[in-house]
């Protein structure tokens, strides 16, 4: 086969979108050799990662203008970056990139970047950047080797299952649910010279998938309201939560029959022995959804317990909602302490997602040098 008889083009949604969930079902995302991988379903709309960014696309390949072998999507926006001459940069995010298993290793994945990025350029973009796990030899090796992308930051993925019981929360923590616009001047005043923060920041908490931003404080803390204009509490911490089980739902690919074994087992221990303290692992198996945490901050010398209880707050809505299973977060590389306060399952986590990044504009690779990675903020749409 040449390259000649595959035809990149546009997604069409009326002649491809049974073809793609099609091809979605059939690749299986993660290491090669892994026992378990992630399946996405799209529920419907194959845009469905893509379409809540204000500037988005996706590319199939065609193969003799009749199978679809491949596919990729890409985002843009404007977002906080630290150059030295710079403090916004318009970036492009590569995702969602199939190649058929039929079909693989023929140059396909390559065409179909490089036709991302050529439409990146066209819009301006500064930076073109994508995520896969750090295991995935095919993704990784395309991307670093063949289009010469740099490893960038290795952010910690943290799942927590979603229990059948609420969580007690202490009675001297305040939690408040803020105003959409309160939450988005807190962002900009508290995040906003957080690297890769979005500038329309807005859109995503007005989001309907948005399901709101609290912010945590001790009662009694030496302020008597919580005002942005005025006086903080010494210690608090915020975060928001999206429902992606509203967007996609996932399900594990390649169970091994021990593992299905344990997550119903576990299950049913969980639910009519709580007492035993059985580690619970959900049944992952069937399709599920899930909440993500974004925006989480703290400050103070006791804003970890907030955290803690912030995360706690989360999960007893995730119980209420049919078909959650997992609370997932991601947070910077770099940053133990936020870590170290978000309850989470190792084995379900993910401690290095790996972030690689070109420059499109120069050679000069003046971000990927920086010395001491900074705070990075993760965009719930781009989960
Ligand atoms: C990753 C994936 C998209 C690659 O698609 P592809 O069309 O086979 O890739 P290409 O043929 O364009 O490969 C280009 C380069 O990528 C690297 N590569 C691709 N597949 C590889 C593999 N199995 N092992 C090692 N390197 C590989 C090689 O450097 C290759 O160049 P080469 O052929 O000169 O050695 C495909 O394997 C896939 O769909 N995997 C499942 C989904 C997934 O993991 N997507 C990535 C999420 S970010």
């Amino acid at each position: 086969m040449t390259l000649e008889e595959i035809k990149i083009r546009t997604y069409d949604r009326r002649i491809d979108r049974h073809r793609v969930e099609d091809l979605e079902q059939r690749c299986e995302v993660g290491p090669a050799e892994s026992s378990a991988t992630l399946i996405v379903d799209t529920m419907g709309d194959p845009t469905c990662r893509i379409r809540h960014c204000q500037i988005y696309k996706m590319l199939v390949a065609e193969l003799n203008n009749k199978e679809l072998v491949g596919m990729v999507q890409g985002t843009i926006k404007i977002v906080t970056v630290h150059l030295q001459h710079q403090s916004q940069s318009i970036v492009g995010y590569i995702l969602g990139l199939r190649v058929s298993p039929l079909h693989r290793q023929r140059g396909i994945a390559l065409s179909l970047v490089k036709k991302m990025e050529e439409w990146f350029i066209l819009n301006h973009v500064d930076l073109a950047y994508m995520a896969t796990d750090k295991d995935n030899e095919a993704s990784v090796k395309l991307f670093t080797e063949k289009l010469q992308y740099v490893k960038f930051r290795t952010p910690s993925i943290l799942v927590n299952p979603v229990s059948h019981h609420l969580m007690r929360l202490s009675p001297s923590v305040k939690i408040v649910k803020l105003k959409i616009e309160h939450a988005e001047r807190l962002y900009r005043r508290f995040m906003g010279s957080t690297e890769f923060f979005p500038q329309d920041i807005d859109r995503i908490l007005k989001n309907k998938l948005s399901l709101g931003t609290w912010i945590a404080y001790w009662q009694g803390d030496s302020c008597r309201t919580f005002d942005l204009d005025q006086y903080f509490p010494t210690s608090w911490a915020m975060l928001s939560i999206w429902n992606s089980g509203q967007q996609f739902k996932l399900r594990v690919g390649k169970p091994s029959l021990a593992c299905q074994m344990y997550a119903r087992s576990s299950s049913f221990i969980d639910r009519f022995f709580p007492c035993f303290k059985f580690p619970f692992i959900p049944d992952m198996f069937k399709p599920f959804g899930f909440y993500f945490m974004y925006g989480l901050y703290q400050e103070g010398p006791k804003s970890g317990s907030l955290m803690q209880s912030l995360c706690k707050l989360v999960h007893n809505m995730a119980t209420k909602c049919q078909d959650c299973k997992v609370v997932v977060t991601e947070t910077g590389g770099y940053d133990d302490m936020l870590r170290h306060h978000i309850p989470h399952r190792k084995l379900l986590s993910c401690p290095e997602d790996l972030w690689c990044i070109k420059d499109l504009k120069s050679e000069e690779k003046h971000l990927t040098r920086t010395p001491h990675p900074r705070a990075l903020f993760i965009d719930p749409r781009e989960v």
